[in-house]
């Protein structure tokens, strides 16, 4: 396949990991030390949520863990409005703290999903974690509780991040230019 894209580094892996680490303190102190569940949603927090959890436990979090998919865009780079689980979890957060782990904060409308769907299943607050901030991008309306760093909008990959499931692996966050 012809690929001319080349993709700028907006955030390194070592500025990732060092705002990850500041993000589980931050996170650690906010939350009960009981009763809390990270609850994170796929596919695209997977790298985020795996180096959040070890922070987590590095300061004294260790909490339990939990995964939903959801999916609003197709291959596309603009959500479509409509969320979907495509995978639900299977832990009961009735009376429990959640906190929801997001790559990315963009229209906001995957995590007022998530977020709606596990009060409704009785979790006591739902607390919001985002890696990435696109606050210019909203539609619904939620803030980040714990967010990484603001971006502007551009579409960025890498760190989970994808473009048509590409580049989830790189190790830094990037934008793609063509
Ligand atoms: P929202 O529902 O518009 O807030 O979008 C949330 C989801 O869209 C995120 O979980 C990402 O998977 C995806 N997304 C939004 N912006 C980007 C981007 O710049 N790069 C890659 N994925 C993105
Ligand atoms: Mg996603």
């Amino acid at each position: 396949m012809a690929d001319t894209a080349r993709i700028d580094v907006r955030f390194s892996a070592r500025e990732i990991a060092s705002r990850v680490d500041a993000l589980a303190r931050e996170i650690a102190a906010a939350l009960p030390a009981e009763g809390t569940v990270v609850v994170a949603v796929l596919k695209g927090s997977f790298v985020f949520a795996a180096d959040l959890i070890r922070a987590l436990s590095s300061v004294g979090a260790d909490w339990p863990m939990d995964f939903m998919t959801l999916s609003s865009y197709g291959e596309g780079v603009e959500t479509s409005g409509r969320v979907r689980i495509v995978r639900d979890m299977t832990d009961d957060v009735r009376g429990r703290h959640v906190l929801l782990v997001d790559d990315i904060l963009e229209s906001g409308l995957t995590l007022a999903f998530a977020r709606e769907l596990l009060l409704s299943r009785g979790a006591a607050r739902v607390a919001i974690c985002a890696l990435l901030d696109k606050r210019g991008k909203r539609r619904a309306e939620i803030e980040a509780d714990f967010a990484g760093f603001a971006v502007p909008d551009e579409f960025v990959v890498g760190y989970g991040l994808d473009w048509a499931h590409r580049h989830r692996g790189l190790p830094y966050i990037g934008v793609v230019r063509r």
